[in-house]
């Protein structure tokens, strides 16, 4: 019988997206939303290697299974790498992505598309079961924050990230395109990787 991996993510729509990129490996994959109901950690890391770390040490221990958790977020070089690891609060607790693209928005009022460069970072870590030596996997898009919000797909700051050499938003993209490209697409290409071994 195929081993538990679970997805420690209380996003649903990063839990998603992570489902769709662990599909068909020989692990049994399993969501937060599939088990017993318990609070997430608190994400105070300076990074996201820390925060991924802890969200993958927590949810394998409190479960007692191998994890992978990501974490992940949107830097903005105008804003000198803001929000960064703040990426899913930056718009205040309990905001919504609404209240993110409107203030990521405001702070680039005026600016010309060659000073809206950002980037998104991704760090996954795989935890096996009773070890604590992580592999740990980054994945990083370049690209530009658009004026206006535009597609539907996606989540976060989707609406408002155009990836280098398209002039689509990610939200204007199919799961697929996204994740050939994507930083988390590229971080857990190589989670694949090694757990393909
Ligand atoms: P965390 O990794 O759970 O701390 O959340 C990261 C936050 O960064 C999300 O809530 C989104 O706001 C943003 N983010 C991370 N990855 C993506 C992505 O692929 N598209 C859009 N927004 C993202």
């Amino acid at each position: 019988m195929a081993e538990v991996l679970l997805i420690g993510s209380g996003n649903r729509d990063k839990a998603r997206e992570l489902a769709e990129l662990l599909h068909g490996l020989p692990w049994e994959v399993k969501c937060l939303k599939d088990l017993p109901a318990v609070a997430e950690p608190e994400e105070d890391g300076d990074t996201f290697e820390a925060n991924a770390l802890k969200k993958a040490r927590f949810y394998g221990a409190h479960f007692d299974v191998a994890c992978v958790a990501d974490d992940s977020g949107l830097c903005v070089d105008a804003l000198d790498g803001a929000p960064g690891v703040y990426s899913a609060r930056y718009g205040g607790e309990h905001c919504s992505y609404e209240d993110n693209n409107r203030k990521l928005l405001k702070a680039l009022a005026e600016m010309p598309w060659h000073e809206r460069t950002a980037h998104f970072s991704c760090c996954a870590a795989f935890l096996p079961k009773d070890h604590d030596i992580p592999y740990l996997a980054k994945g990083v898009v370049a690209g530009h924050i658009a004026v206006a919000p535009s597609g539907n797909s996606g989540f976060g700051y989707d609406p408002l990230f155009v990836p280098d050499g398209e002039e689509r938003s990610f939200a204007e993209m199919g799961p697929e395109e996204k994740h050939a490209i994507s930083h988390r697409g590229r971080a857990f290409a190589r989670i694949r990787s090694f757990l393909e071994l």
